[in-house]
C-alpha cells in the first residue's frame, strides 16, 4: 500500500497539495466566527452544483416547457420539491454567506496589501455569482422571471451608441423569448459554473501565498529570521510555509480549523434547514410570488422588484431619474468594490486599531447598505425614493471619505503578537 501511494504522489503529489493546502496550512490562531464563511461559501457551492445537476435531469430549457417543467419536478419527480428547494433557498444563502464574507474582509482590512489579489478574485467571483443567480432566476419562465429579465436587460439599453444593439445581442431577440432563455440556460447550467470553480481556486491559490489575514491584521507570517535563527513554531507546518518565513501565533488547518468549521457547518444546516423545510419561499424574499404565475408578456406585474439580493444595488439605480446616470451609478456600486485596495491608503488593517472616524465611517456605510437593501424591496414612493438617495450618498460617500483620510490616519498602535 505505501509504495502504491508513493507511486502515485510521485506522479500526482494529492497528498502534499492535501498537506500545503488543508492539514498543514497555517490558520492565526485568533480566527474567529467571521472566518467561517469562506468554507461555507464553497459548501454551499457544491451545494448548487449537486441540486443543479438534477435540477437538470427533468427541467425543459423552452418557452413551452419550462415553467410546466419546474411544476412537474415539484409535484412528479421523487424529492423534486426538495431538490429545487435546496437551490432555490441555497441561492439565497449563498448571498447571505458571501455578504457577510465581503464583510468581514471589509472591517479587518483584509483586501489591504498583499491581499489585493485575494480581493480582486473575490469580486470576479461575486460579479459572475450575481451573473449566475440572475440567469437562474429567469430559467422557471415565471412571471418575474419574464419581468425581471426585461428590466435588468433593459438597462444596457440606457449605454449611448451601443444601446440597443447590445440589447438585441443579449436577447438574441427584439423582445424576451426562449432563445434568450436558451442562452441563459447554457451560461447557468455549464458557461459561468465552470468560471466560479476556476475563480474559486484561484482565490484560496492568492490566498495561500500570502496567508490568512485575522481581526488583529498583523502579519501572522514573518521574514524568515525575525524571530532569531533557532525559533521554531509552536506547531508543524508545511515546509513551503515554514522554509520561507517565521511563523507565529498560527495553527494548522487541521484539527483546528477543520473542527471549528465542522461545528458552524451544523448550525449552518440547522438556519438552512429550517427555511428549506418551513418557509422554502421565506415570505416572498426568496421566491417572489408572482412567479408561481407563467411568464406573460402582455400582462406586467404591478411591482416588479429583483430578489432580495440585487436590492442595494437596485435602489441605487432607482434612486436616480436620468437612466443613463443610473446605469452609470449601479455599475458604479460595484466597481468602486474592485478598487477599495487601492482606494485605502492606510498601514493598519483592522477596524479594531484605526481611527474613531474610520469606525464612524465603517458603520455609516453599513447603515446605507442595508437601508438600501431593504428600500430596494419596497414600490418607489417619494418618499422612499428621498431615502434611497440619501443611502446612496452614504454608500459612496464611504469611500470618498475613506480615501481622503485614509492616508494620514490617526491609528492606535498595533500589537506585535495576536492578542485574541
Ligand atoms: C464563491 C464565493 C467564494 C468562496 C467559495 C470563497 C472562499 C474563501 C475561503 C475558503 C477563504 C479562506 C477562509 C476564510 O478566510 O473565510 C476565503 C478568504 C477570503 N475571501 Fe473569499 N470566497 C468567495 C467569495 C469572496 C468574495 C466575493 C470576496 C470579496 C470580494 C472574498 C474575499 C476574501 C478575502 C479578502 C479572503 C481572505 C480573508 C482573510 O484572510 O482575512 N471572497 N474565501
Amino acid at each position: 500500500m505505501e509504495a502504491l501511494l508513493s507511486w502515485v504522489e510521485k506522479r500526482i503529489p494529492a497528498m502534499n497539495t492535501y498537506r500545503k493546502h488543508m492539514s498543514e496550512y497555517p490558520q492565526p490562531k485568533n480566527s474567529n466566527f467571521w472566518y467561517i464563511f469562506g468554507a461555507l461559501a464553497m459548501l454551499v457551492l457544491v451545494n448548487q452544483i449537486v441540486t443543479g445537476i438534477w435540477l437538470t435531469m427533468n427541467y425543459v430549457p423552452s418557452a413551452e416547457g419550462a415553467f410546466a417543467s419546474v411544476e412537474y419536478i415539484m409535484r412528479d419527480v421523487e424529492y423534486g420539491w426538495l431538490l429545487r428547494y435546496m437551490h432555490s433557498t441555497g441561492a439565497s444563502f449563498f448571498f447571505i454567506v458571501v455578504y457577510l464574507h465581503m464583510y468581514r474582509g471589509l472591517i479587518y482590512g483584509s483586501y489591504q496589501k498583499p491581499r489585493e489579489l485575494v480581493w480582486l478574485f473575490g469580486m470576479l467571483l461575486f460579479v459572475v455569482l450575481m451573473a449566475e443567480a440572475f440567469m437562474g432566476y429567469m430559467l422557471p419562465w415565471g412571471q418575474m422571471s419574464y419581468w425581471g429579465a426585461q428590466v435588468i436587460i433593459g438597462l444596457f439599453g440606457a449605454i449611448p451608441v451601443i444601446g440597443d444593439d447590445l440589447t438585441l445581442w443579449i436577447r438574441g431577440d427584439y423582445v424576451i423569448s426562449g432563445a434568450t432563455l436558451n442562452r441563459f440556460f447554457a451560461l447557468h447550467v455549464i458557461a459561468l459554473p465552470i468560471v466560479l470553480l476556476l475563480l474559486v481556486a484561484l482565490h484560496i491559490l492568492a490566498l495561500h501565498e500570502v496567508g490568512s489575514n485575522n481581526p488583529d491584521g498583523i502579519d501572522t507570517k514573518l521574514p524568515k529570521g525575525t524571530m532569531g535563527d533557532d525559533y521554531e513554531p509552536e506547531f508543524k507546518f508545511h515546509e513551503d510555509y515554514s522554509k520561507k518565513y517565521d511563523i507565529i501565533d498560527s495553527m494548522p488547518f487541521h484539527p483546528y480549523g477543520t473542527v471549528k468549521d465542522l461545528f458552524y457547518v451544523g448550525v449552518f444546516l440547522l438556519f438552512f434547514s429550517y427555511v428549506l423545510f418551513y418557509a422554502p419561499a421565506m415570505g416572498g424574499f426568496f421566491l417572489e410570488p408572482p412567479n408561481f404565475e407563467v411568464a406573460n408578456p402582455l400582462k406586467t406585474p404591478e411591482h416588479i422588484a429583483p430578489v432580495w439580493y440585487f436590492s442595494p444595488n437596485y435602489a441605487i439605480l432607482r434612486a436616480i431619474p436620468d437612466k443613463l446616470i443610473g446605469f452609470v451609478f449601479f455599475g458604479g456600486s460595484i466597481v468602486v468594490l474592485f478598487l477599495l485596495p487601492w482606494i485605502d491608503r492606510c498601514n493598519v488593517r483592522s477596524f479594531r486599531y484605526r481611527s474613531r472616524v474610520h469606525l464612524i465611517n465603517l458603520i455609516q456605510f453599513t447603515i446605507s447598505f442595508i437601508g438600501l437593501g431593504v428600500l430596494g424591496t419596497l414600490p418607489a414612493t417619494e418618499l422612499y425614493t428621498n431615502l434611497s438617495r440619501l443611502f446612496s450618498l452614504g454608500y459612496f460617500m464611504f469611500f470618498v471619505v475613506l480615501f481622503i483620510y485614509s492616508k494620514n490616519e490617526k491609528t492606535k498602535t498595533l500589537p506585535t503578537r495576536i492578542t485574541k
